[in-house]
């Protein structure tokens, strides 16, 4: 579908984006703005903005966990390339993930969530949730409009990831949206992997949006933050979550976010095209048994990718043929000297991990097959020669 003659397209949006030059005094980003007290006018102010808080919509600014004019910069930006009507930024990408999550669940409650769901956030489920006496339930992540047979009378959130960042399945999220949308449950996306730029979940039924900002939108391995864009339907009760739970992300984070967003195409662009470089060199090579990307034509998540996703992503999994031991596997590891061995992703430089963590639908056995990489901004053909050398060591080991 074409936009609007008078529409910008996304390049300007994302360079524009948060602009308020009233707030930056005039400079084109709104500097860190960092405080805890807010100085009132007089007690009426004072009193009409805990009158706000108390009894009105809550957005009266009172004091410095409210978030100041950074933070509404930031919020700003996130609303409109998520289509949201609320944003909230944490201090790390695991604490967007899971407090959100308390503003839909209490004893007795079912939910269910993705078997490919980021480890610690499963733990998150696992433990603490059960303690509080909610029942999570992990669905296979190719499951679909299917997901309907697992809805209980007290299932109350569905949590997805599409893909998740260890074995890429990707999820049918309009059609297990609409599934839970009929049953009254609401649905929470970590759409970290996709970007704002790549998949709007909210744009296709989902409630709750999450981003680990420390990955692509921060984009320099600098920063830790995350960020949750909600609905007209859940916005009040998870900002009150946030609130309740005293979540904050410095202006520093917050501002570094913004100033991520203006570069975050040009940036996803680039490590797109160097990674299909490095997966296509990887689909000719021997040792490889298989490539696991959804942007790959071959790939079984291809076709969901090709219809809701823009453009493709830097993460993705290998894995080598079986013939391979694991000393080998690991000598190839310790061999390479341009891929950091490391967690984490969407910053400029490669990464790579072996994978590990917990399946209960999938196969438990799986993950410890995944070669994890992240192609940074590096020249893709410096990356091949390192993947050639490790290769030939792991050979010869
Ligand atoms: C998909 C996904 N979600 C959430 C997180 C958590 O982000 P953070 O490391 O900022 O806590 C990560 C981190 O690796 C991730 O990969």
């Amino acid at each position: 579908m074409n936009k609007p003659k008078d529409e910008p397209g996304l390049q300007t949006i994302l360079s524009h984006c948060g602009r308020n030059l009233e707030a930056s005094g005039g400079y084109v980003n709104v500097p860190p703005y960092e405080g805890s007290t807010i100085i009132h006018d007089d007690m009426d102010d004072l009193f009409g903005r805990v009158d706000n808080h108390l009894y009105g919509d809550g957005t009266a600014r009172t004091y410095g966990t409210d978030g100041g004019p950074t933070h509404e910069a930031f919020y700003e930006a996130m609303n409109k390339l998520e289509g949201g009507v609320g944003t909230w930024a944490f201090s790390t990408g695991l604490a967007g993930c899971t407090i959100p999550m308390m503003a839909f669940l209490k004893t007795g409650d079912h939910m269910l969530v993705t078997d490919s769901v980021y480890g610690p956030t499963r733990q998150f489920c696992e433990v603490l949730l059960k303690n509080f006496g909610v029942e999570a339930e992990f669905y296979g992540p190719t499951i679909g409009a299917g997901i309907e047979g697992l809805i209980r009378p007290n299932t109350r959130l569905i949590y997805m990831e599409s893909p998740g960042t260890h074995t890429f399945e990707m999820q049918d999220v309009p059609a297990i949206a609409a599934v839970a949308r009929r049953h009254g449950v609401v649905t929470m996306i970590d759409n970290t992997y996709a970007t704002p730029i790549n998949f709007q979940p909210l744009k296709h039924g989902v409630d709750v949006v999450v981003h680990s900002a420390t990955k692509y939108i921060c984009g320099h391995s600098d920063v830790l933050m995350s960020t949750v864009t909600c609905n007209e339907k859940t916005w009040k009760q998870v900002r009150a979550v946030c609130k309740m739970t005293g979540q904050y992300a410095s202006a520093q984070s917050v501002y570094l976010g913004l100033r991520g967003l203006h570069t975050l195409k040009v940036r996803l662009d680039a490590v797109g095209a160097h990674t299909r470089k490095v997966v296509d060199w990887l689909l000719k090579r021997e040792e490889v048994k298989k490539v696991i990307w959804p942007a790959y034509e071959k790939d079984p998540g291809y076709p969901i990718y090709k219809r809701d996703f823009a453009g493709p992503i830097g993460l993705f999994a290998f894995q080598f043929q079986d013939y391979f031991t694991d000393v080998q596997i690991n000598r190839f590891m310790d061999s390479l000297k341009l891929f950091g061995l490391g967690y984490s992703w969407g910053g400029f430089e490669s990464l790579i991990l072996r994978s590990y963590g917990k399946r209960t639908v999938g196969d438990p056995k799986i993950m410890r097959t995944m070669i994890r990489v992240y192609i940074g901004l590096e020249d893709p053909q410096d990356m091949i020669n390192d993947l050639d050398q490790a290769m030939t060591k792991m050979r010869d080991a």
